[in-house]
């Protein structure tokens, strides 16, 4: 009303926008998918995967029906442990797939090899992959295009290395990361498309980027997705990686752009990784 001095009804006004873009938000992040993930990488023997797996499924009792837990074990054992978790609440990836469809690639592992073992995920893109093994975006682009012709959801890594974030370069290079393979998708991949951010300098080194620093960088990830994607980018999970613990999970999980962790070390103990799952 008229009585009321001008400052407290801009004040108030500026409020209740505030509140209806929070409410927006928040209705985006509920169509979001919560997602724990957790990168074995070459850990585990098949028994002790196989163990990992039982008590990942006994303990996700405890944890909120709507986070959705994945494992990704090594290619030795996915076999078993997806057949150990066929009917649970905790769904199996492989941490890799080959480029080609099938023929003479000695070692490599397919695409359709892995979707026929029930398997729905795949972790590409690795920091690790891209740093020991030559993985360039020329091959990720393939990689990716085999994983989506066999049904595999990617969870497409992207990432900065320490010496980049020094030089204040993070954000270009997580563009360029996404423009290179994410921006080759159809619309109707991109809607399954899961992203994971990790910061190469986060990667099991028990240094956490800041709950700040990841909101920042998913914040704007979400952003460079909605330029060639749009409103379609407010539903894309977008995981956080690197030294994620459940020490450090709930405050980063809090983050409106973070939508879940792809967790590493503390993946290998089942209580770990579900107290991560706790965080949300
Ligand atoms: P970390 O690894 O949790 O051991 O840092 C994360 C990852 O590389 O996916």
């Amino acid at each position: 009303d008229s009585k009321t001095p001008l400052w407290m009804r801009l004040n108030s006004g500026f409020r209740s926008k505030f509140k209806i873009q929070n409410s927006k938000f928040k209705i985006f992040k509920i169509m979001r998918k919560k997602i724990v993930a957790g990168n074995w990488k070459m850990n585990t023997t098949p028994a002790e995967g196989l163990e990992l797996v039982k008590n990942v499924i006994a303990q996700s009792e405890a944890v909120c029906e709507c986070v959705n837990f994945i494992v990704c074990p090594p290619f030795t054992h996915l076999s078993q442990v997806a057949e150990a978790a066929k009917g649970s609440r905790v769904a199996v990836g492989a941490q890799n797939c080959a480029a080609e469809a099938k023929g003479a690639y000695t070692g490599e592992v397919s695409a359709e090899m892995i979707a026929a073992l029930g398997v729905k995920y795949v972790i590409l893109g690795h920091s690790e992959r891209r740093e020991y093994y030559g993985e360039t975006s020329e091959t990720l682009n393939k990689k990716m295009a085999q994983a989506y012709a066999n049904g595999l959801t990617p969870i497409y890594c992207v990432g900065e290395r320490l010496e980049e974030r020094e030089a204040e370069r993070h954000f270009e290079v997580v563009k360029a990361q996404l423009e290179e393979v994410v921006y080759n998708l159809t619309a109707e991949q991109f809607a399954k498309l899961v992203i994971a951010y990790e910061p190469v300098w986060a990667i099991g080194t028990g240094k956490t980027a800041t709950a700040e620093q990841a909101e920042e960088i998913h914040a704007y990830i979400r952003s460079v997705l909605a330029e060639k994607f749009g409103e379609a980018a407010e539903n894309t999970a977008i995981l956080y990686g690197g030294s994620c613990k459940p020490s450090n999970a709930e405050e980063i999980f809090a983050k409106a752009n973070v939508d879940g962790g792809l967790i590493g070390g503390a993946a290998l103990k089942a209580e770990d990784f579900i107290a991560i799952g706790k965080g949300f």
